[in-house]
C-alpha cells in the first residue's frame, strides 16, 4: 500500500477562507435589469412575473432605474409593451422616432448620462399583429409550414436599431434570430454613423418553453405556428458554435445564450470557443418565474435558490447575466447576504 502523493485532505474551511479560495462571485457590475416600458398608465404588474412591472415613460420609470443605479445596477435592457392598435403586418412603430422605446431611451440617457448603459431590444414579434420575429411569407402554403421571409425582416431591424442608437442607446441587442440580422445592423449603424454602439447578439437562443410569461408579458406570442423555423433546438449543442461564428464574423460584440439555466452545457461550449468575446447569458421569464412560485408557496428559499442559480450561469461561464432577479440580488447582496 503507498498513499499518493498528494493525499486529499482537509483544509480549514472557514467563511474567510472559503470566501478566498472562492472560482466565481457574483455582483451587480455583472447584471443587466431587463425593463417593461410602455405609453401611458400606471405602472401595472405583470402577473406571471411577480415583482415585474410594465412601466410608463415618465418619473416612476426615472425613479425605478434611480434605484436601481442607487443599487448598483447600471445596466438595463429595454423591451416596449405595445398595445394591438400599434401593431400591424410589419412592424412599422417599431421604428418610430418617437415610439415606447426610442422616448424610454431619449428620457433615461437625459436624466442618467453616461452613468446608465442602455440596452434596447430589437426584434419585432412585439411590434406585429402576427406576432413572429420575423415578416411571414405572403405564400399562404409556406405561412402554415411557419416560413419566415428572412431578408425582408432584415431592413426592418436594421431601421429599428438606428433609431435606438439615434435615441442614445450604447447597445442595441437584436433577438430575433434572423440570418444575417448582426450584418445587417452593424452596416445600418456605421452608415449613420453610429460606429460607436455596440451590438450584443442573441447568437445562441433556444426555441423554449421558459420564454412563457415574458410572451404575456409583451402580448408578443406567435398567433399561428411557433418559433422553430428560426430558433434552435433544444436538443443541439454544437450548432451554437455555428451560430456563435457567424455572429462574430458578421460584427457582433457580445454574445448570448438563452435561456441560460438548462443550456449551461452551452454557456460552457461558447465561452470555451469564444474566450475572448464577453458572453451574456439571459436568465429567462419562465426560470425567473419558477423560483417566485415556489418562494410564494414556501417551498424554497429564494435568497439562497436565486444566489446559486445565478452563481451557477456565472460559473458556467457567462460574463454577463441578464435577470429579472437583479435588484434582489443587489439588495441582498448590499445587506451582506452570502449563502456559500
Ligand atoms: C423575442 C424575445 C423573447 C424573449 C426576449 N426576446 C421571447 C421569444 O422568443 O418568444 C424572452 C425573454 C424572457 O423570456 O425573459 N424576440
Amino acid at each position: 500500500m503507498s498513499y499518493p502523493l498528494h493525499r486529499p485532505r482537509r483544509l480549514r474551511l472557514t467563511k474567510p477562507i472559503r470566501d478566498l479560495v472562492a472560482e466565481t462571485t457574483v455582483s451587480p457590475d455583472h447584471l443587466i435589469l431587463p425593463i417593461f416600458v410602455k405609453e401611458g398608465g400606471k405602472p401595472e404588474e405583470i402577473p406571471a412575473m411577480p415583482g415585474q412591472y410594465r412601466w410608463p415613460v415618465g418619473d416612476e420609470l426615472v425613479k425605478f432605474v434611480s434605484k436601481a443605479l442607487d443599487l448598483g445596477v447600471r445596466s438595463i435592457l429595454l423591451f416596449g409593451y405595445v398595445s394591438s392598435e400599434l401593431k400591424d403586418e410589419e412592424a412599422r412603430y417599431s421604428y418610430n422616432p418617437n415610439g415606447v422605446v426610442q422616448k424610454a431611451v431619449r428620457l433615461l440617457r437625459r436624466e442618467f448620462g453616461s452613468e446608465l448603459v442602455i440596452f434596447t431590444d430589437v426584434c419585432i414579434c412585439n411590434y406585429t399583429v402576427h406576432g413572429h420575429c420575423g415578416i411571414p411569407s405572403k405564400i399562404e402554403r409556406r405561412r402554415i409550414a411557419g416560413y419566415i421571409d428572412n431578408d425582408s425582416t432584415l431592413k426592418i431591424i436594421a431601421k429599428m436599431a438606428v433609431s435606438h442608437a439615434e435615441a442614445g442607446a450604447d447597445f442595441v441587442a437584436p433577438s430575433g434570430m434572423m440570418d444575417g440580422m448582426v450584418a445587417a445592423i452593424r452596416e445600418a449603424l456605421d452608415k449613420e454613423g453610429y460606429t460607436d454602439v455596440g451590438i450584443m447578439s442573441y447568437a445562441v437562443k433556444y426555441a423554449s418553453g421558459f420564454y412563457g410569461p415574458f410572451r404575456e408579458a409583451l402580448e408578443s406570442a406567435p398567433r399561428f405556428g411557433d418559433r422553430r423555423s428560426y430558433q434552435m433546438d433544444p436538443r443541439n449543442a454544437y450548432e451554437a458554435l455555428r451560430e456563435a461564428r457567424l455572429d462574430v464574423e458578421e460584427g457582433a460584440d457580445i454574445l448570448m445564450v438563452k435561456p441560460a439555466l438548462a443550456y449551461l452545457d452551452v454557456i460552457r461550449l461558447v465561452k470555451t470557443h469564444y474566450p475572448d468575446y464577453p458572453l451574456a447569458a439571459y436568465n429567462v421569464s419562465g426560470e425567473y418565474s419558477m423560483v417566485k412560485a415556489a418562494a410564494e408557496k414556501g417551498w424554497i428559499d429564494e435568497k439562497l435558490v436565486t444566489l446559486e442559480i445565478v452563481t451557477a450561469i456565472r460559473r458556467a461561464g457567462a460574463d454577463i447575466v441578464i435577470t429579472y432577479h437583479a435588484l434582489d440580488i443587489a439588495r441582498w447582496l448590499k445587506e451582506g447576504y452570502n449563502p456559500f
